[in-house]
């Protein structure tokens, strides 16, 4: 009967109205010359948002078809591979790489804490013999609400020559990802975060070291050869397949929205989410997963409280007050509920986040005050002028 529901899940996102509009266009063919002007738009501008010269090419795929690209394009079977783990995406590029038959070596840290430089860079000093081919991150942690600190766990690699590749699929245009300035070889990111964007578009950025190694590279690959779709896109402006027409259509759009708003103001904005969310969250007696210094401007995990059932509190949140956020995932699914605050968000959707929270927790028999977590965002937004 409602047919509206927020989505304050960590993706997809809301889509703002800008952007059905443009989804609701007729169909166009993916041969013509205004498809291919609009391909060659688009590319520049992802560009600008990654801020990179590298090419950015656009996969018709969900954002792990991008992680699956950049493990089949740069990676050997056989090749020693370090992964950064400390949450499910961490975990989900170790799968990839070991599918793909590479020798993984994976640094866990804790779930809930931030990627360790200190141990990597240990590692990497100890690989005198450069046996290590890519070392795989995850710049924001979407399964446990952490930011990882993408630019020191780089340092750390210093000038060993293994390849720099990163998951940014909930993490670009959230939290500063200078792609060329930090010097990251290969970095995916996905259309139904930050984009707003419906799923469907992965777009990934390609180094020129990343792509020496690409030709090289003998695993086995046709749909994600990215060098099929640099030739495609560079010599004809085109895709070697059918791409998903529509949403590269509404990424022309959603791209002048972002670039009309700035990066700069982007991070900002989704800083502040992170900001509201949190005090709310602490306000209610909850406490998030993850520490200030580690927290993401994308997503707030927070822990269960008591023994309050998370699958009651996501099932009440949707059924009954129209939110939907979501569970935990792999190892912490029973243990956090996370709240999504990225992309097409206004700080209104965050009080009635909240608000429903607050009636959810009350309802599920939790001994809180209603408006206590409302009243601390309604004082941060006053107090901002906003
Ligand atoms: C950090 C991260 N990596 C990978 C993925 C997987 O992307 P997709 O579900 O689009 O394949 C997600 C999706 O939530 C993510 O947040």
């Amino acid at each position: 009967m409602y047919e509206k529901q927020s989505l304050m899940i960590p993706g997809p996102t809301n889509i703002p109205p800008r952007i059905l509009r443009t989804l609701g266009k007729p169909a166009v063919g993916h041969r013509t010359p205004a498809f291919s002007q609009l391909l060659k738009e688009v590319s520049t501008q992802l560009k600008e948002i990654y801020q990179t010269q590298n090419e950015v090419l656009i996969l018709t795929s969900s954002g792990t078809g991008a992680m699956e690209a950049a493990v089949a394009n740069f990676v050997n079977a056989g090749d020693k591979v370090l992964v950064m783990e400390n949450g499910n995406f961490g975990e989900r590029w170790g799968k990839i790489a070991t599918r793909y038959g590479a020798d993984v070596e994976v640094i866990s840290g804790p779930w809930g804490e931030r990627a360790n430089p200190e141990a990597l860079r240990e590692r990497i000093a100890q690989d005198t013999q450069h046996e290590i081919k890519a070392v795989f991150v995850t710049h924001n942690e979407t399964s446990t609400g952490v930011l990882n600190d993408t630019k020191a766990l780089r340092k750390a690699l210093q000038d060993h020559p293994a390849l720099f590749i990163v998951d940014a699929i909930s993490g670009m245009a959230v939290s500063p990802l200078p792609v060329d300035e930090w010097k990251l070889d290969v970095v995916v990111s996905g259309s139904q975060k930050a984009y707003m964007l419906p799923p469907g578009l992965a777009f990934i950025s390609v180094s020129p070291k990343a792509w020496e190694v690409c030709e090289k590279v003998t695993s086995p690959r046709f749909y994600f050869d990215l060098r099929a779709a640099r030739k495609s896109l560079l010599e004809k402006s085109t895709t070697p397949y059918t791409p998903a027409t529509s949403l590269i259509i509404a990424l022309k759009e959603t791209l002048e929205i972002m670039l009309e708003e700035g990066l700069e103001n982007i991070y900002e904005r989704h800083a502040f989410y992170r900001t509201l969310v949190r005090t709310a969250v602490k306000a209610l007696g909850l406490e998030p997963l993850a520490g200030d210094e580690a927290a993401s401007p994308a997503v707030t995990a927070i822990k269960k409280p008591g023994d309050i059932d998370v699958k009651a509190i996501t099932k009440l949140m949707r059924d009954k007050h129209n939110v939907l956020i979501a569970g935990g995932q792999g190892k912490l699914q029973t243990e956090i509920f996370r709240i999504g605050h990225l992309g097409y968000v206004h700080v209104n959707d965050i009080v009635m986040t909240i608000a429903a929270l607050e009636r959810t927790l009350k309802e599920l028999g939790m001994n809180i005050q209603l408006g206590q977590g409302v009243a601390a965002v309604q004082e941060l937004l006053v107090k901002a002028g906003k």
